[in-house]
């Protein structure tokens, strides 16, 4: 059975990795510091603007992230009721309010005319998600941000899955678990062009020291936690930016030939999207044996947030985020186009 996303290292991801090991220095250092400005200069398109921190995880970015933006107790936080949980637990651990808005139909990302809707007084910020690496609705987000209240309201990116999209927002998260276009094992990242809220982001991941760390005799002036990464991580991660341009270039690819095969049973990404998983729809448990037999797997689409126990919510406010006939397809990197053509033929009965 082919999974349907596989992770790929290599060799040299081996050597990096033994060179740290060799070091004697494996904690978050200067490779790690090497890998941040190599993402920034990505995703900031310079190396000398904006600030990019490392961190555990997606997870953990996002919730850095809404700390830095003074996220708390009485505040609430929009997200879309379609995405992965890491988002409504963050706005939660918190200890804000969740507000879920349901999603576009066209490309199941944050419906912004509903998130005008949801705006209270109490509304400190949106956490937009690009699903599968397709670009929300930024430019109109951003306007409503801007606009909401006396003051606006933050407006945090969960570019999760859509690596090495820019900085659009205030912040922007990104995750290097396996099943990203970039992995170092588990790993995330934040990017911010704000000062205050990078000062916030250090302060954090450092148990809030802002001088030189020993781990001695050191002083500590804000409320912090340990955030930090390891050179080991960063090691993979350096060498597995060097094969950003060629995974991007085959995900386009596979999603090109998807297209071909099935045309409208696939959601969309246009040119300015970061195709990562292909969503595949109208696609219930027959369609799913049927590519299994076929010897593939694919993997079921999430469940909305709002059907999740900790944030149960109204499905009748969630028309589109509460459908059920979409899964992801197999998209890793090693499939080849007769192998995309496999598996359509099993979604189509053949
Ligand atoms: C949209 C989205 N947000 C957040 C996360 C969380 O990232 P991590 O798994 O690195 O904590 C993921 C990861 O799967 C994700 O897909």
């Amino acid at each position: 059975m082919k999974r349907w996303w596989e992770p790929e290292v290599g060799e040299k991801e081996v050597v990096a990795v033994r060179d740290v090991l060799e070091s004697g220095y494996l904690n978050d250092g200067k490779v790690t510091r090497r890998f941040e400005n190599k993402i920034k200069e990505l995703v900031m398109g310079h190396l000398l603007w904006g600030f990019g921190m490392c961190v555990p995880s997606g997870t953990m970015a996002l919730f850095a992230a809404l700390k830095a933006v003074d996220v708390g107790p009485g505040d609430s936080v929009i997200i879309p009721d379609l995405s992965y949980i890491a988002a409504a637990n963050a706005v939660k651990m918190c200890g804000a309010e969740v507000i879920l808005v349901d999603v576009k139909a066209g490309d199941l990302t944050l419906d912004p005319e509903k998130m005008v809707q949801a705006l209270t007084p109490r509304t400190k910020a949106v956490i937009v998600v690009h699903v599968s690496g397709r670009r929300a609705e930024m430019g109109r987000i951003l306007e409503v941000a801007e606009n909401a209240g006396l003051k606006g309201i933050k407006v945090i990116e969960d570019s999760c899955e859509a690596f090495p999209k820019k900085l659009e927002g205030d912040v922007a998260c990104y995750s290097f678990s396996p099943n990203k276009i970039i992995t170092t094992g588990q790993g995330g990242m934040v990017v911010t062009d704000d000062p205050k809220i990078y000062q916030n982001l250090t302060d954090l991941k450092y148990q809030g020291c802002r001088g030189e760390r020993t781990g001695g005799d050191d002083v500590f002036e804000a409320l912090g936690t340990n955030l930090k990464f390891t050179d080991i991580q960063a090691a993979i991660g350096l060498c597995q930016v060097c094969k950003l341009k060629r995974r991007q270039r085959k995900l386009r690819k596979i999603y090109d030939w998807y297209r071909e095969e099935l045309g409208m049973g696939i959601y969309w990404f246009d040119e300015n999207d970061y195709p990562l998983w292909v969503v595949g729809k109208g696609i219930g448990e027959a369609e799913i044996r049927r590519i299994k037999k076929a010897g593939y797997e694919c993997r079921k689409f999430w469940k909305p947030i709002h059907e999740q126990p900790m944030f149960l919510g109204n499905p009748e406010k969630f028309p589109e985020s509460s459908k059920k006939d979409r899964v992801w397809l197999p998209s890793h990197f090693s499939l080849n186009k007769s192998d995309v053509k496999k598996i359509c033929k099993a979604i189509k009965g053949g």
